[in-house]
């Protein structure tokens, strides 16, 4: 498609012999459409120039005079204050976005990404506990991400670092040991697991030798021993049925399952690493290393006194790993705010361990976390909110209203089922990763809200709309321009085309949220634009050229929501 921003730049940079790459950068889009659709502002040049920017900006308007009139990409140029305001020739766009419509099977997708190798490392939940709410955003923005990237055609890698190794699998296999026989592990696995666990971890606060045995326990798990290798097994195999459903429901994948389990025998060239080049300090039996020299003051814990790796070493024999493997570009991990100081600590570190290319790519994607209301909604799902409970929950909600909404339905289940994961997905997802967020149910499933829902039914109505018109595509070459030339579908057409544009914005600030915002635009645009433009009409034109609009809109809405990981009813 055309880059508008490109044109522009190019033309001041021959005004100004300042480089277009970076003018480029300068371009806004204003938020008043009487300012343009475009605008530049002088002020950046200022110093430089040494001049006021409204000078700057009728001197450039002034150069640029003869061959904007010959472009007919651009209609005019205005100068309010310090800023250049361009309007571009909306016939032009309107051609282009509806070309690129037709062309594309999957519209927005593109080859930016190409040869650049891209690890979204999210979701990591802990083996033999419950995948609880606090897991839901970062399977959920991780898969997100992971989905964009490829989109725009990086090479991407989607890792679940399962948590399934660590002193509690001493624990774990203690406390089988001593009333497994109670058990029936093969019915509701994980609650029985997390009994267990409750149940040893009281006991080794009460008997200091149980505690011991534990210890000896996980030892024995990392020197290979035969029984609790084969426990460990089993509890990661029943814990994974579990996560797998879920996965299953939500429709996230990943590439590898290599969880910290993988890295335990992998951990002692950190230490020999770390060791040869004089970074390792011992303290109080422990290997540590100082990393007060970088503002951080606390040491990066390496070896625990009794010899056994930590968290934080498995962590960095995979930033090794996955260098060597991947050979990386980025690597990001989407993990709650609690563990900034973990990631900063490990990242530190990882400079001794990998070439600078793979510690500069290492990213935290922090988000922060989520709550429920308090009242009725959260005693029903409990203390610890599993996301189970959460989906079958929300589910359960979307079925009364879907059956509300239309009884007659065909697949009502199918069809509550895709608008309550939607509900949830979206409501993840449109907060910014930093801020907190409370899942409600009543304004996550408000199909008249900021919601998954919302976009689902906006997506639904187009569909509608075009069965009502008889159902057929209007041929491009048939649509007349002139006729989208309103305000309304004007203000569509400027989305559709910027789509690429916020693809990228996901990217380069690993924040779906953005996109999120963007369809909530979009299917906001549309309705404004049903409500204002009748689009069955008698002159045939008109109805051409609208129905050809809303096509575009829902090829749109369902790729971007695809992205985000929500499909689409077909009706609802
Ligand atoms: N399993 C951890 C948890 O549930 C998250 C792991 C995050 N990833 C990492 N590479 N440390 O808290």
């Amino acid at each position: 498609m055309i880059n508008f921003k490109k044109i522009i730049a190019n033309k001041i940079a021959k005004a100004t012999q300042i480089e277009e790459k970076e003018l480029e950068t300068y371009i806004e889009t204003p938020k008043d459409k009487t300012n343009g659709d475009y605008s530049f502002p002088c002020f950046r040049l200022a110093k430089e120039l040494k001049k006021a920017p409204p000078i700057i900006a009728n001197e450039i308007k002034e150069k640029l005079g003869k061959e904007v009139e010959q472009e007919e990409n651009i209609e005019k140029i205005d100068v309010a204050g310090g800023y250049l305001n361009f309007f571009i020739n909306k016939e032009i766009l309107a051609k282009e976005v509806l070309q690129e419509i037709e062309n594309s099977e999957e519209y927005g997708k593109s080859e930016i990404g190409k040869g650049k190798n891209i690890i979204v490392e999210y979701s990591a939940p802990n083996i033999a506990k419950p995948f609880h709410i606090g897991h839901l955003r970062t399977t959920l923005i991780g898969n997100a991400l992971y989905k964009t990237y490829k989109y725009l055609g990086y090479n991407t890698i989607g890792i679940n670092h399962l948590g399934d190794y660590g002193t509690q699998f001493g624990k774990m296999i203690e406390g089988y040991k001593m009333w497994g026989s109670e058990y029936d592990l093969n019915d509701d696995p994980i609650n029985k697991m997390m009994d267990i666990y409750v149940r040893i971890n009281a006991l080794c606060k009460e008997d200091e030798e149980v505690l011991e045995r534990c210890r000896e326990n996980f030892r024995l798990l990392e020197e290979g021993d035969k029984y609790c290798v084969e426990l460990w097994n089993k509890f990661k195999d029943l814990s994974m049925i579990e996560f797998n459903k879920i996965y299953d429901i939500l429709n996230v994948k990943f590439d590898s399952y290599n969880g910290e389990a993988f890295y335990s025998d992998k951990t002692a060239n950190v230490i020999k690493t770390l060791e040869e080049k004089g970074k390792i300090t011992e303290s109080e039996g422990a290997k540590i290393v100082d990393l007060e020299y970088a503002g951080i003051n606390t040491p990066c814990i390496i070896q625990k006194s009794n010899g056994s790796s930590i968290y934080a070493t498995r962590d960095l024999a995979a930033i090794m790993y996955r260098a060597k493997t991947y050979d990386f570009d980025k690597c990001l991990y989407v993990v709650a705010y609690e563990q900034n100081l973990h990631f900063k600590q490990i990242f530190e570190v990882a400079k001794y361990l990998v070439d600078e290319k793979y510690a500069n790519g290492l990213e935290h994607i922090s988000f922060g976390m989520v709550s429920l209301p308090s009242g009725k909604m959260s005693t029903r799902l409990g203390n610890v909110v599993k996301i189970e409970d959460l989906i079958n929950g929300t589910i359960e909600k979307a079925q009364e209203i879907v059956n509300e909404k239309n009884s007659e339905l065909k697949n009502k289940e199918e069809v509550a089922k895709k608008v309550g994961i939607g509900a949830i997905i979206f409501n993840t997802l449109s907060t910014v990763n930093i801020k907190d967020q409370i899942f409600d149910w009543n304004t996550a499933l408000n199909f008249q809200g900021e919601t998954g829902p919302y976009i689902q039914y906006t997506y639904v109505r187009t569909k509608s709309v075009i069965e009502k018109a008889g159902g057929i595509i209007p041929k491009l070459e048939d649509i007349k321009m002139e006729n989208l030339l309103d305000e309304y579908s004007l203000e569509i057409l400027k989305l559709v085309y910027n789509f690429e544009d916020v693809l990228v914005q996901v990217t380069e600030k690993n924040e779906p949220s953005i996109l999120a915002k963007y369809l909530i635009d979009l299917a906001k645009a549309y309705s404004s634009f049903y409500n204002e433009n009748k689009i069955i009409v008698e002159n045939k034109n008109i109805q051409d050229a609208r129905v050809y609009l809303t096509f575009a809109v829902q090829k749109v809405l369902k790729q971007g929501a695809s992205l985000l990981g929500i499909e689409m009813p077909e009706k609802m």
